[in-house]
C-alpha cells in the first residue's frame, strides 16, 4: 500500500487505540519528554484520536490539533472541546508562519507521502526559539532503553512481523524509514536532541493483540498479505508465546529548535 494513509485511519478512526490504550499512553509519555509549560501554543501534527492534544491540554497548553481524516477530526473536536480542531494535510498547513512554541507530532512523518514537506511544515509554522518533537529513529542515536530479551511479546511480535514482510507486495506496506536527526537538520532545525519514551501495555490474551492489530498501521500489513499468508499470519499470532503479555515498547522522540533570524548588518 502506498500514498494518503490518512485513508486507511479514516477507516480505522471508531476503533482506533479503543482495544488497549497503546497511543494514548505513547503520547503522555512523549508528552513527557517534551514537557510543555502551562500557556504554551501546541500544534499536535497529525493528531488521531488525541493522543498527545490529551496530555498537552491537561498541562494548560493552547492546542491546535490537525489530521487529514475527517472520521479522527470528528472525534477529536467532540472529545477534546478545548482544541482548536481542523481537518488538515499535516505537508501543507493552512496555519499562520511563527505562531507556535512547539509542534509535536506522534507516529505521523514516517506515514507522509513526503515527510520532508511535513518536517518543513513545522519549521514554518514555529516561532523562532519552538521546538519540533516527533517519533522517528536515527543512524546518529546514541541509545537508549532497549527491549531486548528474546521471549519479550514485543520481540516475538517484530519477529512474527520481519519474516512475513517476505510476503507483502514488491512495493511493501505503509511507512518509510527516514533519518530523523537528518530530516530535522535538512529543514533547519538547530540544538538537535534524542530522548525517549516507553510504554508497557498488558493485553488479556492473544486475541486481544490480533483485535489490536487490525486497528492501526498494523492493519495495512495484514491487508496486504495474500488471503493464505493472512490466514496463517492470524494463527501464528494467536500461537504466540511470551513470557507474559505485556508489549514493552520503547520509541526514540527527536526533535530540534527553529532559531532566531540571522541579524542582517
Ligand atoms: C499512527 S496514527 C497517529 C495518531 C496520533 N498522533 C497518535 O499518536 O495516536 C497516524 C495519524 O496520521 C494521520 N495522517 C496521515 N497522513 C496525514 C497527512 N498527510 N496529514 C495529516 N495527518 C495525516 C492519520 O490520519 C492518523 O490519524
Amino acid at each position: 500500500m502506498n500514498g494518503s494513509t490518512w485513508k486507511l485511519f479514516d477507516r480505522l478512526s471508531a476503533d482506533y487505540d479503543e482495544v488497549v490504550p497503546f497511543f494514548a499512553s505513547f503520547g503522555a509519555a512523549i508528552m513527557a519528554t517534551i514537557d510543555p509549560p502551562p500557556g504554551t501554543r501546541l500544534l499536535d501534527l497529525g493528531a488521531g484520536r488525541g493522543a498527545l492534544t490529551a496530555p498537552a491540554l491537561a498541562r494548560g497548553c493552547h492546542v491546535t490539533a490537525i489530521d487529514a481524516a475527517p472520521g479522527m477530526v470528528r472525534r477529536l473536536a467532540a472529545t477534546y472541546p478545548d482544541a482548536e480542531v481542523h481537518t488538515m494535510d499535516a505537508q501543507a498547513l493552512t496555519l499562520a508562519d511563527n505562531s507556535f512554541d512547539v509542534v509535536a507530532s506522534a507516529f505521523v512523518i514516517h506515514l507522509l507521502d513526503d515527510p520532508a514537506a511535513g518536517v518543513a511544515e513545522a519549521y514554518r509554522v514555529l516561532k523562532p526559539g519552538g521546538r519540533f518533537a516527533f517519533t522517528g529513529a536515527s543512524e546518529r542515536s546514541k541509545g537508549g532503553p532497549t527491549v531486548s530479551a528474546p521471549d519479550e511479546l514485543g520481540v516475538r511480535l517484530n519477529e512474527l512481523f520481519a519474516e512475513f514482510t517476505a510476503y507483502l507486495p514488491p512495493n511493501g506496506s505503509i511507512g518509510t524509514w527516514n533519518d530523523a536527526a537528518d530530516m530535522l537538520e535538512d529543514a533547519g532545525f538547530v540544538d538537535l536532541r534524542e530522548d525517549f519514551a516507553e510504554v508497557a501495555i498488558p493485553f488479556d490474551d492473544a486475541e486481544a493483540l490480533w483485535r489490536w492489530s487490525l486497528t492501526h498501521g498494523y492493519r495495512a500489513f495484514i491487508d496486504d498479505l495474500p488471503d493464505a499468508r493472512r490466514a496463517e499470519f492470524h494463527d501464528r499470532m494467536l500461537a504466540l508465546q511470551a513470557k507474559d503479555f505485556v508489549l514493552r515498547r520503547v520509541n526514540p522522540v527527536w526533535s530540534g529548535r527553529k532559531p532566531p533570524p540571522r541579524k542582517t548588518v
